[in-house]
C-alpha cells in the first residue's frame, strides 16, 4: 500500500483548451502556484479482486473513466494485472471553494505508481497525472510551476518555473474568497471544449497565454508580486473572454465575483497590491503581498462582512506519507 499527499494549485497563466482531449494535450502552456492549504491524500493497494474500487472521504464512489485511465497506464507500465483499491480524502475546507482534481490526480499518480513498484521521475509523474486532469500535472511540484504544452505525450509535462526552489520564502499570499458553494454549472472540461469549438477569440487566447509565460517567469524571478498579480488578472480575464464570446455564450461570474473584482481595483487605488484571478467557478482568488493580508481582508470585510477568506502560501510538491 502506498499513500501520497498532493496540494492544489492556482493557475497564474491558465490552461484553457485541449488540443488533444485523448492525450490531454493543451493548446497553451500554463503556469501555477502550488498552495499550502488544500490537499488530497490518497492510498492505493493492488489486490486480487475483479474490479477497481474507489472510496472518497470514506464513501464508496463509482470509478470514473479518468481514474481507470490513470490506473490502466500504471498497470501497463508495471505489468501488474491486479485491481486497485483506492481511498482518497480531500482536505479542502468547505469555505475554500477550490476544485480538487489537481490535487486528486497528482496524489493518485504518486500513490498508484509507487504501489505498483514503479519509481517514476517527477517528470514521468507529471505526465501520468496529466492524463487524469491537466492541472494535476502541475501539482506534482511545489511553488511556481510551468506546464509546457509540448507536442506529444512525452513532451507535455510540468516542471518548476524557476529551477531548484520551491519558493516557500516568497512574499506572496493567495486569498481564496468564497462567494458560492453550489456545484459548478459548467465543468472546466466542458467549458474549455465550448470555448475551443465556438469562440472566434480562441486562437488569440492561446497565442496570448503562451506569450504571457516568459513575462510571468520574469516577474517571479524578480519577486515582483505586483507584476505577478497584474499579469495573472489580465490572463484570467482573457480566459473568461473566451466563454463570453462562445456560442452560446456562458460565464462563471456571479454578481459577487464582479463586486469583489471592483473592490480589488478600489484597494489598488489606495496603493495596496491586490489582484484577482478566477477559474471555472465564481470564487475569486486574490493575489497579494504577504505583508498586506490583514489590511486587505479588513478592507473587504468593511463592505462584505459575510465573506470567508482562506489565506494560502506557496506549498510543497506531492510526497509519500508514511503510515
Ligand atoms: C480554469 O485541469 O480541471 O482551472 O484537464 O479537463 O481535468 P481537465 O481540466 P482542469 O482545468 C483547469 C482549468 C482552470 C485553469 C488552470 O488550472 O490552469
Amino acid at each position: 500500500m502506498s499513500r501520497a499527499r498532493a496540494y492544489t494549485n492556482i493557475a497564474l497563466v491558465k490552461y484553457w483548451g485541449k488540443r488533444d482531449p485523448q492525450q490531454m494535450l493543451p493548446f497553451n502552456s500554463s503556469l501555477s502556484l502550488t498552495l499550502d492549504q488544500f490537499y488530497t491524500e490518497t492510498s492505493v493497494t493492488f489486490v486480487d479482486d475483479v474490479a477497481d474500487q474507489f472510496y472518497l472521504d470514506g464513501e464508496v464512489q463509482p470509478v470514473s473513466a479518468k481514474i481507470t485511465h490513470v490506473i490502466d497506464l500504471v498497470r501497463a507500465q508495471s505489468g501488474l494485472q491486479k485491481a486497485a483499491l483506492i481511498r482518497s480524502d480531500n482536505h479542502v475546507p468547505n469555505a475554500a471553494g477550490l476544485a480538487s482534481s489537481a490535487s486528486a490526480f497528482a496524489a493518485l499518480a504518486l500513490a498508484a505508481s509507487t504501489a505498483a513498484g514503479l519509481k517514476l521521475s517527477r517528470r514521468e509523474l507529471s505526465i501520468l497525472a496529466r492524463h487524469g486532469s491537466g492541472s494535476a500535472s502541475r501539482s506534482i511540484y511545489g511553488g511556481f510551476v510551468v506546464w509546457h504544452a509540448g507536442q506529444d505525450d512525452q513532451s507535455s509535462f510540468a516542471e518548476p518555473a524557476i529551477a531548484n526552489t520551491e519558493q516557500v520564502d516568497f512574499p506572496i499570499a493567495i486569498l481564496a474568497v468564497l462567494v458560492d458553494q453550489s456545484q459548478k454549472k459548467v465543468s472546466s472540461s466542458a467549458g474549455m471544449a465550448a470555448s475551443v469549438a465556438t469562440s472566434p477569440f480562441y486562437p488569440v487566447w492561446a497565442r496570448t497565454a503562451e506569450a504571457a509565460i516568459p513575462k510571468m517567469t520574469a516577474a517571479i524571478a524578480a519577486k515582483a508580486v505586483d507584476k505577478i498579480g497584474a499579469l495573472a488578472e489580465t490572463n484570467a480575464m482573457q480566459m473568461h473572454a473566451t466563454t463570453l464570446s462562445a456560442d452560446p455564450p456562458f460565464t462563471y461570474f456571479e454578481p459577487e465575483t464582479l463586486q469583489i473584482w471592483e473592490k480589488a481595483r478600489e484597494i489598488r487605488r489606495k496603493g495596496l497590491n491586490c489582484y484577482v484571478t478566477l477559474d471555472a467557478g465564481p470564487n475569486p482568488k486574490l493575489i497579494c503581498q504577504l505583508q498586506d493580508v490583514e489590511k486587505i481582508i479588513h478592507e473587504f470585510q468593511k463592505e462584505f462582512p459575510n465573506l470567508t477568506f482562506t489565506s494560502c502560501r506557496p506549498g510543497p510538491g506531492a510526497y509519500l506519507v508514511n503510515e
